[in-house]
């Protein structure tokens, strides 16, 4: 078992958003290394944290298939594994920026991370239990429970899960460790599912099912909560699941109403990601009237973060400014700048204002 006192330990550092259940943010201006160090990386849990223990867990295999099956974590954890880097954000990451202000975790940038995923690939499960011709989806089941915080709220207690196309299962990991060490509590200990290049919500954590569907997942996390309002051929809305995170860059440093000595050179930082390849970067220090090129630090992976800079020559009039940075993706495709309604409190991925203080800075008088 997991001490609470462990759980707690590794939340110093992030930002508390709410208590209980933990939701937590990542202080996106720490921005360092490609991979987001485990004691840094965002929580977010819509149910306390259930307290699991490896040497009795197991994940049952049910559904679809020819030989339903029930594994033991340590059996799990002696297959061949597999170690991915994946960026996770959660659909509602900067729910903050949104006007009228919404309903939800106030997140700011910090509900992203990226991490070196270890596990086994949900395909060599699958192939153990043979999928039977009908299977659609794959839904996983997570341990903990409750009931949702959001209206309307389903009339009792719920477990989290949620549900991929078959398509995406190859991609799939069964995870129990991050960055080289085991799962923490608050991200799944002791195994969750890792979607990359999905938002957060289909990387369930705390994973004690895996049912293979034929027919839609309807669960409320699939349906009533991340999920969104897209135009079916004849024009009429239909409320389908969120799936592949969009397009998105962030400037990480300088922060919101950091004051910036006016004429200085100041490394302006960030990271753009997607579902697919981030082709570029552009940085704008007049909000979004003239353009310039950002370098990336890091190659092009799907799903993956890269850390992008530009070296800024700082005007020498002191004011306000407003600086922004928009990505483009290997399609072409541009960040927005505006948020599309009909995602709601969700997918919030248009070009953000970052303001800043440019003032005159006697530095040397303040030396003498
Ligand atoms: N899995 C379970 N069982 N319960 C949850 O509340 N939250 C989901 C997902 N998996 C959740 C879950 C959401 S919305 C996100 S964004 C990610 O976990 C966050 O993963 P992390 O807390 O490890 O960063």
């Amino acid at each position: 078992m997991i001490p609470n006192e462990l759980a707690s330990a590794s939340r110093a550092g992030l930002i508390v958003r709410e208590n209980q259940p933990p939701n937590l943010e990542s202080p996106f201006e720490l921005l360092g290394d490609l991979l987001t160090p485990n004691y840094l990386f965002y929580v977010r849990s819509h149910f306390p944290v259930p307290q699991l223990d490896a040497r009795t867990h197991q994940v049952q295999l049910t559904g679809a298939v020819r030989n339903p099956f029930t594994i033991a974590c340590e059996e799990l954890r002696a297959m061949p594994s597999e170690t991915r880097i994946a960026t996770l954000e959660c659909a509602g990451n900067g729910r903050v920026f949104l006007v009228p202000s919404v309903e939800g975790v106030q997140w700011q940038s910090g509900a992203v991370g990226t991490a070196e995923w270890t596990g086994v690939p949900l395909s060599a499960l699958i192939d153990r239990a043979g999928l039977r011709e009908q299977a659609i989806e794959i839904v996983f089941k997570g341990a903990d429970r409750g009931v949702p915080k959001e209206t309307p709220a389903p009339p009792g207690e719920i477990i989290y899960a949620r549900s991929i196309p078959l398509s995406k299962a190859g991609d799939v990991l069964v995870a129990y460790a991050m960055n080289g060490e085991d799962l923490a509590p608050d991200h799944g200990y002791p195994l969750r599912a890792l979607v990359p290049g999905h938002y957060g919500m289909a990387s369930v954590k705390w994973l004690t099912a895996i049912h293979v569907a034929t027919r839609p997942f309807q669960g409320y996390f699939q349906t009533t909560d991340y999920a969104w309002w897209k135009e079916d051929a004849a024009g009429n809305p239909e409320r389908v699941p969120l799936g592949e995170m969009s397009l998105k860059s962030q400037i990480a440093r300088p922060q919101i109403d950091e004051p910036i000595a006016a004429g200085s050179r100041y490394r302006v930082v960030g990271a753009a990601w997607s579902a697919c390849n981030v082709d570029s970067v552009e940085f704008s220090d007049d909000d979004g009237q003239t353009w310039h090129q950002a370098q990336f630090l890091d190659p092009v992976h799907p799903g993956v973060w890269r850390r992008w800079q530009f070296d800024w020559q700082v005007p020498s009039t002191p004011g306000r400014r407003i600086l922004r940075s928009r990505a483009r993706d290997s399609e072409g495709t541009l960040q927005p700048s505006e948020h599309n309604k009909r995602f709601g409190t969700y997918v919030i991925h248009h070009v953000l204002p970052v303001r800043v203080m440019i003032h005159i800075c006697d530095c040397g008088s303040m030396l003498e």
